[in-house]
């Protein structure tokens, strides 16, 4: 019988091949399609979000319990941070970005004053036009000047200065939120893969245009809202998933995605928003060499010696070949991978459970199997591997080669 997909990527034999697991209907909840379609999920695109429905499916499959309380390390724009208040769980997520930070707590605020809401954003939509102070950073990585019209420049930073003169915290944060969400919209530019490109759109949607219309919707959203169950604490903070400031044995489950090795670099395909919200240019290249080393430009500097039969196998393909450039990257994928699971394993309570939501990669000459090296490193940590719950399988080009090789998206079930 011819073999499927899933089963063309599973090496017969494996150590774990017996717990790799078929989900296909996990297939579409591992990527932001869902979030698309759902009420404060779709205020920021994030494509590498995931979704609401996925962190509700994984609550009740892995048996949370009343006042259990649940991490994400990676929180990026606070999907499970946002799908755990809703059940009424506690939550507190981390990221390096203060993109993240930022657009996860706003989608988490609740209590607004609605009358004050509606008055601010008609207020701020009908502003009329002034100069400002505030000025664009320079950046290393795309040209402003290209990036928008001289309109849009302007325009963005005008009302960036009339929202930050906005006394309320949560109205303020509100409207930052659908300035940030239209950034991309309004810009030259695309996000390509792993970078923005320029482009030559034809027409030009105004900034207070979409402006107004993201702040109308988002207001609906709020309107219709069910109310978050009383007393639950949700909450994202700037940190790093490979120290995390928690005590030990305080955490329940741990849900989370870190960053795929896709050589995808945040700070530049989040660079335009990160822009509006950090103070300089030196900060956003600091926060590209903190980042996790999926990408080139992280700090690729060893911090631990840690082992691992498959890096190591991994490491020795990579090396000899020539398309891989800066092969260290790929390990330092994985030791900060280790460092990670490190700093979870201590915060997790003795039965507790994390799911890791990760992406397989393929290289000229090899797979890489994450799934599975997050299972072996997960099990040198202490943990035990429960499942690998594998929600896609996608054919992969390698140099030119169409459908090279099948690839996983999997779900990576420990417990401590
Ligand atoms: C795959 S995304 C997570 C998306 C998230 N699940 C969501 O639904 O929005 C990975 C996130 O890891 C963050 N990140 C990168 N390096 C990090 C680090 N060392 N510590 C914490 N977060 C990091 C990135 O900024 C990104 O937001």
């Amino acid at each position: 019988m011819k073999k499927d997909l899933f089963e063309l990527s599973v090496v017969e034999g494996g150590r774990y091949s017996n717990l790799l697991v078929k989900k296909p209907d996990y297939s579409e909840l591992v990527t932001f399609a869902w979030c698309k379609k759902n009420p404060v999920y779709n205020w920021f695109y994030y494509k590498e979000g995931y979704s609401g429905g996925l962190v509700w499916d994984l609550l009740g499959r892995l048996g949370i319990g009343e006042g259990s309380k649940v991490l994400d390390p990676f929180c990026g724009t606070g999907n499970t941070l946002l799908a755990c208040k809703q059940k009424g769980y506690d939550a507190i997520g981390f990221d390096i970005l203060p993109l993240g930070v930022f657009v996860s707590n706003t989608k988490l605020q609740q209590d607004y004053d609605m009358d004050l809401l509606y008055e601010s954003v008609r207020e701020i939509t009908a502003a009329k036009f002034g100069e400002t102070e505030l000025r664009w950073p320079d950046l290393d990585f795309i040209d402003i000047k290209k990036a928008f019209s001289a309109y849009a420049r302007k325009d963005l930073l005008f009302f960036k200065e009339q929202i930050l003169g906005i006394e309320d915290d949560k109205i303020r944060n509100f409207m930052f939120l659908a300035l940030l969400s239209v950034v991309i919209p309004v810009s030259n530019v695309k996000r390509d893969g792993g970078v923005l490109r320029i482009t030559k759109k034809e027409h030009h949607p105004p900034v207070r245009h979409l402006f107004r219309n993201k702040l109308k919707r988002m207001y609906k959203d709020l309107k219709r809202m069910k109310p978050f169950p009383p007393g639950v604490f949700a909450e994202a903070r700037i940190g790093d998933s490979r120290s995390l400031p928690l005590e030990p044995e305080s955490i329940d489950l741990c849900i989370t995605s870190p960053p795929y090795l896709n050589w995808v670099d945040y700070t530049k395909i989040y660079g335009l928003e990160l822009a509006l919200l950090v103070d300089s240019s030196e900060e956003l290249r600091s926060l590209r060499r903190k980042s996790f080393r999926s990408h080139v430009g992280a700090d690729d500097r060893r911090r631990i010696d840690f082992r691992s039969e498959k890096v190591k196998e991994v490491m020795e393909n990579v090396s000899e070949s020539t398309f891989v450039r800066k092969p260290g990257i790929v390990e330092g994928y994985f030791e900060d991978m280790y460092m990670s699971l490190g700093s979870i394993f201590s915060a997790l309570r003795d039965g507790g459970k994390a799911a890791l939501v990760v992406g397989n990669v393929c290289l000229p000459g090899i797979t890489v199997d994450t799934d599975l090296i997050v299972a072996e490193l997960g099990e040198q940590i202490g943990f035990t591997l429960e499942e690998i719950l594998v929600a896609n399988v996608r054919w992969c080009d390698v140099h030119g080669i169409r459908k090279e090789r099948p690839v996983r998206e999997s779900v990576v079930i420990l417990e401590k």
